[in-house]
């Protein structure tokens, strides 16, 4: 008789999402955090992995945006193939009839054109298949489903996926209030492992943030050198999943944390008092007041606290069109402040557009391309020496 695999001997093959941009940095943390044979794709990474890979990505992760199981892939020329291609998985591994269920389907195709339908016809075969074997169905639940299945149909094939994440793993638990353009928890993070912070956290260095807002880079950045998991106060997806092995989430759940610096030093400042409410409020939920210093100041009056370190920063994006000049204005003002007060720093700036970021005036040592949501943004790092080319905009649109 051929035994089932136990479930710390199996491997699973899963797909983390993240923002455009950060593949390369979320490579580099899922090989930390015990994942193999990673694969880059756009926006996604796949890799394999054991159950506990599996819980400690969702746990630990500060890059991923979500966390699937792979839980099959086939060839969908038409909407019966769909049909069972998806009813060809064993779902009796996955849920139940007492588990509530929701449907994803992301993708068209010329014979499924509405991915309303693919939904449907994913639905329908997962709930068959229950059916046929407990002689009852699941119920849907779109808001707190217990299991969410997800379809990608793309270049001909259907990809079924299980959310093993749950809510998006932006959503720490730390942040109350969001105010006015907030970046989401993930991507601060990606930025902040391209700009290098973790090590010159290492190193004794500070991280700094002119433009606080909500205080998104300095949590980010405090407990990240701190290396407490992310998702410490959250639940997951996997959670709710019968296929979860309990043994494996008590092991990852148990490992201790490992600290890049045990007492970080993190600057924030903004313009608005409003915002520094929000940040002091969300450093007194993330338990990291002690680590951040806080006061109310236009950038263009600060002078480095301490001798070393790093500034990473988030100017207003000028989004809506009266307040463009104004961004132009202040990233311009920016360029100007780090020229003349910041010599022998560097500061990593996220824009919102190219058009932005050669405001700053300075030429920049490394840049990124990277998506917030649907905008195409620019991430660049400016080293302040003596000889920094002064007044002349050195951006231009080709050099990224
Ligand atoms: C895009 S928001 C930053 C959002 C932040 N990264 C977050 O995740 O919440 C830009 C911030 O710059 C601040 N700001 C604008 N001009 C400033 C200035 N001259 N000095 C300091 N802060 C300024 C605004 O008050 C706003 O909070």
């Amino acid at each position: 008789m051929v035994g089932r695999v136990a479930p710390e001997k199996m491997t699973l093959t899963m797909v983390a999402t993240c923002a455009r941009g950060l593949e390369s940095v979320l490579a580099e943390e899922l090989g930390e955090l015990g994942a193999e044979d990673i694969r880059e794709e756009r926006g996604a990474l796949r890799f394999r992995g054991s159950h506990e890979v599996a819980y400690r990505v969702c746990l630990r992760s500060r890059i991923a945006s979500r966390v699937l199981l792979r839980l099959g892939r086939f060839p969908v020329p038409d909407a019966r193939a769909l049909y069972d291609g998806v009813h060809g998985v064993d779902w009796s591994e996955h849920l139940n009839p007492s588990k509530t269920l929701r449907v994803d389907f992301v993708g068209i195709s010329p014979q499924i054109r509405d991915m309303r339908f693919g939904a449907m016809k994913t639905k329908d075969a997962i709930v068959d298949r229950i059916r046929d074997k407990y002689g009852q169905r699941p119920d849907i639940n779109v808001q707190d489903p217990d299991v969410r299945i997800r379809v990608h149909l793309r270049g001909g094939f259907g990809t079924v996926l299980l959310d093993l994440s749950g809510a998006p793993l932006f959503q720490r638990g730390w942040r109350q209030d969001a105010g006015p353009a907030p970046l989401k928890e993930t991507l601060a993070a990606g930025l902040l492992r391209i700009a290098g912070w973790p090590q010159i956290a290492a190193s004794g260095g500070a991280l700094i943030d002119p433009m606080c807002g909500s205080g998104t880079f300095l949590i980010e950045g405090a407990e990240m050198a701190l290396g407490r998991a992310a998702g410490r106060r959250r639940s997951f997806g996997f959670e709710r999943w019968i296929g979860m092995d309990q043994a494996s989430w008590e092991r990852v759940k148990n490992e201790p944390d490992v600290p890049l610096a045990h007492q970080p030093q993190l600057f924030g400042s903004d313009i608005s008092e409003e915002q520094l409410v929000r940040t002091r409020h969300h450093c007194e939920v993330a338990d990291v007041k002690r680590y951040i210093k806080l006061r109310r100041a236009d950038f263009q009056e600060l002078t480095p606290p301490v001798d070393t370190g790093i500034i990473v920063t988030n100017p207003p994006y000028g989004e809506r069109l009266n307040d463009l000049d104004e961004a132009e204005q202040t990233m311009k003002a920016l360029g100007d402040t780090l020229r003349t007060k910041w010599l022998g720093w560097t500061a990593w700036t996220f824009a919102g557009s190219a058009r932005l970021a050669k405001r700053i005036g300075l030429k920049p040592s490394e840049k990124h391309i990277l998506f917030n949501g649907a905008l195409e943004c620019r991430f660049f790092a400016v080293s302040i020496r003596s000889d920094a080319p002064i007044g002349k905009p050195s951006w231009r649109q080709k050099d990224v």
